[in-house]
């Protein structure tokens, strides 16, 4: 028997998330509950269609009861970026409806291992530990995995080489404020930025602060073309839960609620954690440069101010 796995918001990115569940070994049920019933029911039928041609878990729409004995519930509800807006002026809209799906959810499975992927990504775990009692470890935000999965991306076409082997992850918020973690990434043991010399590629300074804003702006960009950033998150929770499924212990920069990070009280950014069954270890700080630091503890001074304006 395999994990049960519940998703909430069977919209593009529950969707793209619920498909490639569908496919792991090691998941025998996914839930998917939306407040539209028929939508979730369409897109169960749709995945399971895709998810019989292999060894296929057992897709369904179902309400909040059905999540009960869940492995992980991934909650994607709530509404996207539009054109213009930053993830952070999303927060008043889907907390409205964040307190309500976080009770329901947890009255059916209060062992669940929450991976919230609706934005602002960072604040959903801290409202979960805050207001709901759930365990820090126990309530992840999918947070800079994106980012960093981008960065590597952008560095992988650069240098020709693939992104598995670039150890380099982006840091802090999910978003504007966040931290390219330049001074510790690293390919076949050396510097990335050494590591370019030698293959031919050199990144330099303006390079780098242009990737930098690639990796910032490519939600943006995403959006303006297709109107939704849905496969790329999707491939993250996918992962995420794959990490928790097999109970890998192995490292994802993942948000989760942190009382003090360099000063900064009740905040929640990402930084490298160890997933496995039991959920994000806590957190685990890299060697940091003194600009990365003043960006970090910046960026986490955001998302505290965020947050306490959010559990007002
Ligand atoms: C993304 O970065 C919108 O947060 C979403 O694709």
């Amino acid at each position: 028997m395999g994990a049960r796995i519940g998703i909430i918001g069977a919209g593009q990115v529950g969707a793209a998330a619920g498909y490639l569940l569908s496919a792991m070994p090691g998941i025998s049920d996914i839930v998917l509950v939306d407040t539209n019933p028929a939508r979730a029911a369409g897109e169960a039928a749709d995945i399971a269609h895709a998810a019989a041609f292999g060894t296929s878990a057992r897709v369904v729409e179902g309400s909040y009861a059905d999540l009960a004995g869940a492995a992980v519930v991934v909650i994607t509800a709530g509404a996207s970026l539009q054109p213009g807006q930053t993830r952070l002026q999303l927060l008043h809209q889907n907390l409205h409806i964040m307190d309500g799906i976080l009770a329901q959810v947890l009255k059916a499975a209060p062992d669940t291992v929450l991976l919230f992927a609706t934005n602002p990504v960072d604040v959903m775990p801290a409202i979960a530990v805050q207001r709901f009692g759930v365990a820090p470890g126990r309530a992840i935000g999918t947070g800079c995995t994106l980012d960093s999965i981008r960065f590597r991306d952008r560095l992988a076409q650069h240098l020709d080489v693939a992104p598995a082997s670039i150890h380099a992850y982006v840091l802090g918020e999910h978003g504007d404020s966040s931290v390219v973690h330049w001074s510790n990434a690293l390919i076949a043991g050396m510097p990335v930025l050494e590591f370019a010399v030698q293959r031919g590629r050199p990144i330099d300074a303006a390079l780098q602060q242009q990737m930098e804003h690639d990796v910032r702006t490519a939600a943006y960009r995403i959006k303006a073309g297709k109107g939704v950033s849905n496969f790329g998150i999707g491939g993250c929770i996918a992962r995420l839960v794959k990490a928790m499924v097999e109970d890998e212990s192995s490292i994802h920069p993942v948000s989760t609620f942190m009382p003090q990070l360099l000063g900064v009280a009740n905040t929640c950014v990402s930084l490298p954690h160890v997933i496995s069954s039991r959920g994000a270890s806590a957190p685990l700080m890299p060697q940091l440069d003194a600009a990365e630091t003043v960006a970090l503890r910046a960026s986490a001074a955001t998302l505290a101010a965020v947050i306490d304006d959010g559990l007002k």
